[in-house]
């Protein structure tokens, strides 16, 4: 009997010590990793992250990246463990080690029980590194507060991993509703765990200018600002009227520019702005009348034009002097290699009327005003180029002739894009099809209301930015693709989320995993325990998403 009791004593103090032992093997469908990695082993066991745990670094680049996740368990643990520029190797430490033979993203982490090393060429793989490092703890690190009872596990693992595409995007319109600072900031930050390195940002459009300019202070004086029409349809939004003040809107200052630039380089996204013109524009003509064909006088709209025909004057010089002034403040604030600059949805009937833009096409032996429309952006472009950056713009820079070094952003369907990389120049695809994320994502009945379309979950995950027509050759000059949100229907930045995610998901694994790894029922598991993530982050994503996964 003494022995069957001791004998239980001794199964249950198994038992108990088992259940608290840290070291419970995850199964492979524990791991929850998006974008999936490109290769991984799992081995037993696991690292346990505690106080003690020391992370060593090279330099400051990698202690800054280190940093970020110590921040973390300093906020979820309530402890911090400790960074090291050097130091002796030991027991339960993660060394961050340079290893030149991997390419720009690409990093490797080798989690064993008692250690972790994480190799890569460049900053940016330490923190694609360590994106997947935090995926891998428990979805609590996420948390603004102290957890109780986690143990912070990591599983033993070896991964390696590199992105499919350079250009991994997400496009916010800032104009259509205007998103202070500290949104930016936020998304920046939800964006980033999703290893998308580009946030394009819409600055201006007819419904609002919204960065400073100091050379032309109006633009932020009465461009950012409209009547409040908020209570109506936008496309039922009438203008302002005479003696109305227009309160709603906002601008960001330079300031603000080089914070967000600056916090986005931090998180190894790359800000790229888009100035548009020669359409989109009524904003700026608000400001400055003088750079149309008619002289105006405009207002900022407060809501929805079709067609749009108040553009800039290509007839007179000085609106080339004018968005010269423009782009270099511009420039001077970000360090994108490409700056946007629109082109899309010009209506030229003004152009067609105007005196200086006739003569501009018979001194420059143009055709037609589609052919003023290339003349503009080479133009630009010359500049552009003369400041050691490259010209982006809509598909339809195409028209009348692509500028020469100019890259384009395919919107309108694939043909643009296909017809670009024929012809030499670099793309990135965002078909409305597949990528614009202004669009319903679940049953309509149950969607607060969108500007239109049916983009589904699943039809974004099975997007391939390489149209199949395309030569292995031309193929190579797809840099990527982008999620574009136009806000139109979009107010604030937890609708904003709303629309985002989880679709951002489903891009960041159509542009960072291999194309054969990609499977949607497993990634549709992934992601709906992804979302505890989500949550933990605060992150309002949608769940209608969830009711319709069909195309
Ligand atoms: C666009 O959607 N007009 C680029
Ligand atoms: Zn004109």
């Amino acid at each position: 009997m003494k022995q069957t009791i001791a004998g239980i004593i001794l199964i249950l103090c198994c038992t108990f010590i088992w259940s608290c032992t840290p070291n419970k093997p995850l199964t492979q469908s524990e791991i929850v990793l998006i974008p999936m990695v490109q290769k991984m082993t799992l081995g037993e066991s696991s690292f346990q992250f505690k106080k003690s745990t020391r992370l060593f670094v090279e330099n400051t680049e990698q202690e800054a990246i280190a940093g970020q996740l110590t921040a973390k368990f300093e906020k979820a643990a309530g402890w911090k463990p400790e960074i090291n520029v050097g130091g002796t190797e030991g027991s339960n430490q993660v060394y961050f080690r340079t290893d030149q033979t991997l390419a720009d993203e690409a990093y490797s982490l080798e989690v064993q029980k008692d250690r972790i090393e994480i190799k890569a060429a460049k900053p940016a793989g330490f923190f694609y590194a360590m994106q997947t490092l935090r995926q891998l703890l428990p979805a609590e690190i996420e948390s603004n507060q102290k957890q109780k009872n986690v143990d912070w596990l990591i599983p033993v693992i070896s991964i390696s991993d590199s992105p499919a595409f350079k250009w991994r995007g997400f496009e916010l319109d800032v104009v259509r509703h205007f998103f202070p600072k500290e949104d930016v900031l936020r998304m920046i930050d939800n964006l980033a765990i999703h290893k998308i390195n580009t946030l394009h940002l819409h600055l201006v459009d007819d419904q609002g200018w919204r960065i400073e300019i100091k050379k032309y202070p109006k633009l932020t004086e009465i461009g950012a600002w409209r009547v409040d029409r908020e209570d109506k349809n936008w496309n039922k939004r009438p203008k302002q009227e005479a003696g109305e003040k227009a309160t709603y809107g906002g601008f960001y200052t330079q300031e603000d520019i080089k914070e967000m630039v600056e916090y986005a380089q931090s998180r190894y996204i790359t800000i790229v702005p888009e100035i548009e013109m020669p359409a989109h524009v009524t904003s700026a003509l608000a400001a400055y009348p003088q750079y149309s064909c008619s002289g105006g006088p405009f207002t900022v709209l407060p809501g929805g034009v079709w067609p749009v025909t108040d553009i800039y004057c290509a007839g007179n010089d000085s609106t080339f002097l004018f968005l010269e002034g423009v782009l270099s403040e511009v420039i001077d604030l970000f360090p994108s290699k490409y700056i946007h600059i629109g082109g899309d949805e010009a209506t030229k009937t003004e152009w067609e009327k105007c005196p200086k833009c006739k003569k501009r096409i018979k001194t420059e032996g143009l055709k037609n005003v589609g052919e003023l429309q290339s003349y503009f952006i080479k133009r630009i472009e010359k500049f552009i180029n003369s400041k050691n950056k490259v010209l982006l713009g809509w598909d339809e820079i195409l028209e009348g002739g692509l500028p020469a070094e100019a890259t384009v952003m395919s919107w309108r369907g694939y043909k643009g894009g296909i017809e670009a990389a024929n012809q030499g120049h670099d793309v990135v695809m965002t078909p409305t099809s597949e990528c614009y994320f202004d669009y319903y994502q679940g049953p309509k009945d149950q969607e607060p209301p969108a500007i239109g379309g049916f983009l589904p979950l699943k039809k974004v995950y099975e997007f391939n930015p390489i149209p199949p027509e395309l030569s292995t050759e031309a193929a190579k000059h797809i840099l990527g693709a982008q999620a574009n949100l136009w806000t139109e229907y979009v107010p604030n930045i937890k609708h904003a989320e709303y629309m985002t995610f989880p679709r951002i998901a489903a891009m960041a694994e159509v542009l960072w995993s291999p194309k054969e790894t990609r499977n949607w029922d497993d990634f549709l598991n992934r992601i709906q325990t992804f979302t505890k993530r989500y949550d933990q982050m605060g992150i309002n994503y949608s769940k209608s998403a969830f009711k319709a996964n069909t195309k």
